[in-house]
């Protein structure tokens, strides 16, 4: 049987030639890019190439004294943890109501232990509301510490208004963090003339390997470490740094960032087929956030009168991978905060799945998909028809 994966959000494949240049890297001997000896200088001299090109391809320099830094983690969830509990210790945190469980749980987690929240809503379609921002900045702009908001859902892939929340925050001069991780290697960017204090990114969601990503600060933001060790990345985040993996995490963003035009036309092109083919056949079907700009390769579909644990178990049944939210939640698969923020009603929340293309998805295979999908909704909708 044919498997298609369609859940590009979550994971993406490597690209062949991502792991055939950090399978070089690994190869070429050990790396402790903190050793003075020869083997030890050169891995530095590959680390520290990696991640001026990392730089380059974010729109920011990296080697200016007192400018912006590129902090190595090991994805979004550490990057955003780092941001929260790292750029401020007092003070109001903003947040938006659909940001992914690794910035909601630790400000939850913040909050426990004293730290006051404020909540942006955002409309029926996903879209942080910008105007609530700039009244909560009238009311208490003094008391807010720093403002932490997604650049595009991961479940309705919508876009948000980045450029409009950091005129708002440097107008107000107060920092913003961006979890741009879904964003990175699929949107342009230019870091150097964005306004925004700091920014998550991880290299797994743009076809590099899991477990590594970065935090880049804005020049003269600082940030705390997370854990105490050794003197790397000026301390701010110890350890022996990946050298392997930043090699290839820079690989691959200079491949999404040269493919960018033509995996974006692939993925919209593959992305629309899909929406319009299922709509042709289920008209009633609904489209998350389709109103607002979405990246290109994500679609949260609503199958009204089904319940969407028993869609994706018959869409993995029939190979089709796809998810009913964060990839982090889907094992018990809780309502979407995202959908219950957008005050989607009940009966969209409990039938929408979320389906990723990605540059490596082919025609057939969305052609197999819409085939797929389409049986599986006609039998768990009449299953469900008759049972009620
Ligand atoms: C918007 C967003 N932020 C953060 C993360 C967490 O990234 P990682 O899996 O690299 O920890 C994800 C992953 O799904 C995400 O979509």
């Amino acid at each position: 049987m044919m498997k298609v994966y369609l859940d590009n959000n979550a994971t993406t494949a490597i690209d062949p030639r991502v792991a055939k240049m950090m399978l070089a890297q690994f190869l070429d001997g050990p790396t402790n890019a903190s050793s003075q000896h020869a083997f030890g200088r050169r891995s530095r001299s590959h680390l520290d190439a990696a991640m001026e090109a990392i730089g380059s391809y974010l729109g920011t320099r990296l080697d200016e004294p007192s400018g912006a830094r590129l902090i190595i983690t090991s994805g979004g969830t550490e990057s955003n943890y780092q941001a929260l509990t790292g750029l401020s210790d007092q003070g109001l945190l903003v947040l938006s109501r659909i940001e992914h469980p690794s910035i909601l749980a630790t400000a939850g987690w913040l909050e426990q232990r004293g730290r006051s929240l404020r909540w942006l809503e955002v409309d029926q379609d996903g879209l942080i509301r910008m105007d609530q921002l700039e009244a909560m900045i009238s009311a208490e702009g003094h008391d807010i510490a720093l403002v932490s908001l997604m650049a595009a859902n991961n479940e309705t892939g919508v876009i948000q208004p980045m450029s409009q929340a950091s005129e708002i925050c440097r107008q107000a001069g107060i920092p913003l963090h961006v979890d741009a991780t879904q964003t990175v290697g699929k949107l342009p960017l230019n870091l150097r003339d964005s306004g925004i204090s700091a920014m998550t990114f991880t290299a797994h969601k743009f076809h590099g390997p899991a477990g590594v990503g970065g935090l880049w600060l804005a020049p003269q933001v600082k940030v705390e470490p997370v854990f105490h060790g050794g003197e790397q990345q000026l301390e701010t985040r110890p350890g022996t740094e990946p050298v392997a993996l930043v090699v290839a995490m820079a690989e691959a963003l200079k491949l999404a960032v040269n493919e960018m035009a033509q995996s974006t036309r692939h993925c919209r092109m593959l992305r629309d087929r899909l929406e319009n083919g299922l709509l042709e056949r289920h008209p009633e079907l609904i489209v998350q956030g389709k109103v607002h700009d979405r990246l290109p390769g994500t679609s949260s579909i609503s199958f009204l009168k089904t319940d969407r644990q028993s869609m994706l178990m018959a869409l993995d049944m029939a190979g089709i991978a796809c998810s009913s939210g964060s990839a982090c939640s889907s094992g018990s698969s809780p309502p979407s905060h995202v959908l219950t923020a957008m005050s989607r009603p009940e009966t969209e929340i409990e039938s929408t799945l979320r389906f990723g293309v990605s540059k490596f998805s082919t025609i057939e295979e969305i052609n197999l998909a819409i085939d797929s999908i389409s049986n599986a909704y006609n039998k768990l909708r009449k299953k469900t028809c008759v049972d009620n």
